[in-house]
Order: C-alpha cells, then sequence, then structure tokens
C-alpha cells in the first residue's frame, strides 16, 4: 500500500466523476497509511516561503532574547521552544534537534477559551513575524476546517459538518521549525531531526519539501519514506482521531530523515488541528467493536493533550486538568 495523492478540487466537487474514486483513494490510503497527500490545494507556496524567511530572521536572534519569547508553565503551547526541550515520548534523553515557535489561532479579545491557550505573542525584533505566522494559520485552518475535516467527517459517517463543528475555535497550533544541522549532533547517540514519534492531535497538515523528509512505520512495521515533489499538503492522522475511531484510522509513527547535506539546516511547519477544549476523547458508535476500541480512555481532549506534551518534556506538569 502506498500513501494516495488526492486532489482536493476533485474530492470537492461532487460533479466531477473523479469524485467519487478520490474519496475512495482517501479512505484506503488514511486506513492503510495514516497519510495521504493533497494536491490541487490553496496554501500559497511564496507565504510559507516568506514565514520561513521571518523565521530564519527570528532563530538567528540571540538565545537570551528568543528565551524571552519562551513559556514553560503554559506548555510553551505559544511562543518560542528552545533547542533541546522536546524529546520523543519514550525517549527522553536523546532530544530532538530543533527548535520552533508556536502560533495559535487569532480569536476575538475575551474570547473564553484564552484561558486554556494563551495568547499569541508578538516578537518585537521581528514585528513581520507575527501577521505572516497568523496568514499562514489563516490559510491552513481554511483547508483544515473547509476541506480536509468534511470529508473525513463522513468518512466517520458523520455528517460532514460534525467534525468542523467539533472543533470550531479549536486550539489550531501552527509550529514553525529550524532543524540544526546535523553536523552540530557529531559524537551525540543517533543523529536523527527528529525522532520516531507520534502526532498527539487529530490531523497534522504539511506543506511537503521537494524529495520528502518523512520516514513512515507502517502497521505491518514496514518502512516507508515518503516521496513529495514540493508544495503538496501532506495530512497524517493523529492520536486523537486514532482514539475516537477506536485505532481504525491509524495514528502513523513517522520520523524526520537525515538531510544529504550535514550542514544544511531546514525549517518546516506542520499545522496541528485541534478539537475545542469541550470535546471529549472516546470511541464514536460505529468504531466500538473495533478490537483495540478496550484500550481508549475517556478524557477531555485537553487533558489527552497535556498529557502527552508532559511526556515529551515541554510542559513541566502536573497535568492541569483534571479530566
Ligand atoms: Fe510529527
Amino acid at each position: 500500500m502506498s500513501v494516495q495523492r488526492v486532489s482536493l478540487l476533485a474530492l470537492l466537487d461532487p460533479r466531477l466523476s473523479e469524485s467519487r474514486p478520490a474519496s475512495i483513494r482517501l479512505q484506503d490510503s488514511l486506513l492503510e497509511t495514516g497519510t495521504v497527500l493533497y494536491t490541487d490545494h490553496p496554501v500559497d507556496r511564496e507565504l510559507v516561503g516568506h514565514v520561513f524567511t521571518l523565521g530564519q530572521q527570528f532563530f538567528s536572534l540571540p538565545i537570551e532574547v528568543k528565551q524571552r519569547y519562551e513559556f514553560p508553565e503554559q506548555g510553551r503551547q505559544r511562543g518560542y521552544t528552545s533547542f533541546g526541550v522536546e524529546h520523543a515520548k519514550d525517549n527522553p534523553d536523546r532530544p530532538d534537534l530543533k527548535e520552533f515557535w508556536h502560533q495559535g489561532p487569532q480569536l476575538p479579545d475575551g474570547h473564553r477559551y484564552y484561558k486554556d491557550y494563551g495568547h499569541n505573542v508578538l516578537v518585537k525584533e521581528v514585528p513581520e513575524f507575527f501577521k505572516a505566522l497568523n496568514l499562514l494559520h489563516t490559510a491552513y485552518s481554511g483547508v483544515a476546517h473547509g476541506h480536509v475535516l468534511p470529508t473525513i467527517s463522513v468518512l466517520l459517517n458523520k455528517d460532514r459538518e460534525w467534525l468542523s463543528r467539533e472543533t470550531k475555535d479549536g486550539d489550531d497550533v501552527l509550529r514553525l521549525i529550524r532543524y540544526l544541522a546535523q553536523i552540530h549532533c557529531q559524537g551525540m547517540d543517533g543523529c536523527e531531526p527528529a525522532a520516531e514519534h507520534q502526532d498527539i492531535d487529530l490531523g497534522t497538515l504539511i506543506h511537503a519539501r521537494r524529495g520528502g523528509g518523512l520516514v513512515l512505520t507502517l502497521k505491518d512495521g514496514s518502512k516507508l519514506t515518503l516521496e513529495t515533489e514540493g508544495g503538496e499538503l501532506i495530512f497524517q492522522t493523529g492520536d486523537m482521531l486514532q482514539a475516537i475511531t477506536g485505532y481504525a484510522f491509524p495514528s502513523i509513527t513517522h520520523m524526520v530523515k537525515r538531510q544529504k547535506d550535514p550542514t544544511k539546516e531546514t525549517m518546516s511547519a506542520p499545522f496541528f488541528i485541534h478539537p475545542n477544549p469541550e470535546f471529549t476523547i472516546e470511541v464514536l458508535d460505529g468504531f466500538k467493536d473495533q478490537p483495540r476500541a478496550g484500550e481508549v480512555k475517556r478524557a477531555s481532549s485537553r487533558r489527552f493533550l497535556f498529557k502527552r506534551l508532559i511526556e515529551i518534556g515541554i510542559h513541566p506538569g502536573p497535568n492541569p486538568y483534571p479530566f
């Protein structure tokens, strides 16, 4: 089974003869590989490049300046996270070779979810960074909520708007990552930019770069290197979608592969799709007979999220959500 390339346009327009085959290929690809490559999407490559350029300016600031924008007590869910803080869940001694920035949705002032989410952070030294990140967040959000989630809702035997309703004003996080050049990890055990992991969210969108960069571990244990032409949108199922479907839609283990040139650093900008704080993680009717459905523990989406943030080192704990 390979990761399918599916045109977002074909998927959305039922008048196109491609519509039905496209949705079958989407379902097969997600069930088998937890991953699909969307083509014909509206996230602008130049905007991604612009965010990378401004990100480069921010990450080049002295560490003591960057750390003014780091807030460990809030689980670093907005603003900066230093190099060496995050690690894969079961690999606490091998931090990933990355530093990153988190930008969330811009909700109206006084919105009731801000007490959970925290506010976005303005970087004084690179003022355009904020606006560019918001533009990219909005672009990804449009694809996620207007296109991707409605098609997945149908695969879950719900109405098209179901997931969008549940994720309305959700805590979607754009993460701008700088992976350090591999040359910096000489002498360390292993040298992958990001160790094997699964994403905690409902699903993740990533603007693909040419030549790919992800290695997937499929359900049978085999490895698959995702080949991309550059510019596609990769979608991967996260742990929350896996949980509510009783593991029918798998959250696939993946890692970022090593660059050919060890002196080169790279950037990427995944978009993590999260429900709002009122969403409960529990197996949906229709998936309760899945063989692994019994493994899913009922919890609020916030408790589910913060459990993992503590496990990967970016929140100091304890979990602020009792349910
Ligand atoms: Fe990931």
